[in-house]
This record gives structure tokens, sequence and C-alpha cells, in this order.
């Protein structure tokens, strides 16, 4: 039976030589055994990077014109499931998944590129992956672990710093997830390698290059559509887009869509 609260923080152990919570391992036969299809898309990021953003983004793509309802009444942690999560208040991602009737599934992972269930490469499965500068990402990790209950406690910053360079940090280190991603582009090409700071500074060249990827050519209107869709402020005004459906998060903590490139 689903339980509708959380019990406390979970703490950090070693899992196969990286760090993680419980959340993400209880399921793991699952996650390891997950069936990819061939047109899923991967979304793949370490937390806090713009998985939301990307997300939001691809599902614009491709259900924009086709399922407009869905960005006002889907919440996209249903719409873009999490695959490795298992937060006993919701469904295990897997299943959410495995649920999915629309196509392409967007799936999220956070996981490290060793961990990904081997079915997305026997699928030659595309990939998008996004990675963030240090700096902001361990800021955003920050506020995030504050503010949702399913993460280890955060304690103060000075100890959150030293644990992320120490990577001790739910998904391991911040440097082994983008240099092993980036690893693995150079064997894999479905992978598209994105970077936060090339959305920020230009959101219409990266659009081209993810459509480009994607085999996608939209019009300039419905890029223009997209892409005013997705700015900072429009999602963090769309219920369906802030989390603020989600109950593991305090929003009285903070915003899950803080600050953005807003410094
Ligand atoms: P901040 O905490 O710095 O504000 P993730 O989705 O991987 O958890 O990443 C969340 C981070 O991406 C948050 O960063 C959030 O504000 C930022 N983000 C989400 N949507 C964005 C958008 N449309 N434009 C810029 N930043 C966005």
């Amino acid at each position: 039976m689903e339980k509708t609260e959380l019990p406390p923080r979970p703490p950090l152990f070693d899992f196969q030589g990286v760090s993680m919570s419980h959340y993400f391992t209880d399921n793991w036969e699952k996650i390891q055994n997950f069936q990819a299809r061939p047109d899923d898309i991967l979304i793949a990021t370490y937390p806090k990077a713009g998985t939301t953003w990307v997300s939001y983004i691809l599902d614009l793509l491709y259900f924009g014109q086709t399922a407009p309802e869905r960005q006002t009444s889907i919440p996209i942690y249903e719409r873009v499931p999490f695959l490795e999560s298992d937060f006993e208040i919701h469904p295990p991602g897997t299943e959410l998944a495995d649920k999915l009737t629309t196509s392409p599934r967007l799936i999220k992972t956070h996981l490290p590129v060793q961990f990904v269930p081997k079915s997305f490469w026997e699928q030659n499965c595309r990939v998008v992956y996004v990675a963030r500068n240090a700096k902001d990402n361990v800021v955003s990790y920050f506020h995030f672990d504050n503010m949702n209950l399913a993460q280890p406690e955060p304690g103060d910053w000075n100890h959150f710093l030293q644990r992320f360079m120490d990577g001790k940090m739910v998904f391991g280190p911040w440097y082994d997830h983008v240099t092993n991603w980036w690893e693995k582009k150079q064997t894999h090409s479905k992978i598209h390698y994105m970077f936060y700071e090339d959305m920020i500074e230009d959101m219409g060249r990266e659009l081209d290059r993810l459509c480009s990827f994607l085999g996608l050519s939209p019009s300039a209107e419905e890029k223009e559509r997209v892409r005013g869709g997705s700015q900072f402020d429009n999602m963090k005004n769309n219920k369906m887009a802030n989390y603020s459906t989600d109950s593991v998060m305090d929003f009285k903590i903070s915003p899950f869509m803080r600050k953005g490139w807003l410094r």
C-alpha cells in the first residue's frame, strides 16, 4: 500500500562505489531489468543541472501540438518518469514508465552512466545529457536538499560544500558524473551533450541543435512557442512544471524553481 507521508530523511550509504540513498536503490532489480524501447528518450543529468527544463522542452516538442492539455493537467514528474525513484508515496519510476502510452516515452535519470540499465544501450536509444557548472550546481543542490524531505540532511553550507567536494552526494561526485557521461558520448553516437549555460546564452541555437539530434524539424513558429513556453518565469508559475504538487518538497523552505540564471 502506498504511504502518504515520508519517513525521516534517509542516510547516505555506499552503493557499488557511489553514494546513494535507499530511495534510488530499493527498486534496483526492476531498474536494471527495465525494458527500454527503441524510441525512448532518456534525459540524463546530475541532480540540479536543468533536468526539468530539458524535460519540459522535450515534452513541448513532442506533445505541445498534439496534446497541449498535458501542460496544464499532468505534473512534469508524471509525464517524464524518474526511472530509479521509489519514494513510497508515489509509484516507482519503472512502473510509471511502463504505464506510459505516449510515444516516444521521455524518461528521466540521474544515474551515473555505469548504472544505466543495459536495455537503453541495446535498443540504441537517444540520450539527452545536461551538465551545469559545478558552482551553480552545488548551490542549487544545497537549497534543494533543504526543501526536499526525501534527501539526506544537508547540514550547514560549509559542511555541504565539503561533502560535494568529497563526492559524497546522492548520485556520487559531480566530476565523475559529467566526465563519465562525456566519455560515453565518444562511443555512443546517440548522446546529445548539452550545457545549462549554453541554454541560458542562446536557447534558439540550442533548440536547433537539439531538434537536429532528435530528427525533428519544427516550424519557426513552433520553435518560438517552445522557447517562450520554457522560459524561467513561465515554468516557475506553472504548477505542472514547478513541482508545487509534489508532497516530498517543502515550499515553505524554498521553491523548486529558485533563481535559475538570476544571480
Ligand atoms: P536553481 O536552484 O539555481 O534556481 P533540476 O531540474 O535538474 O532539478 O534543476 C533545477 C534547476 O534548474 C533550478 O536551479 C531551476 O531554477 C533551474 N531551472 C529550471 N527551469 C529553468 C528554466 N526554464 N530556465 C532556467 N533555469 C531553470
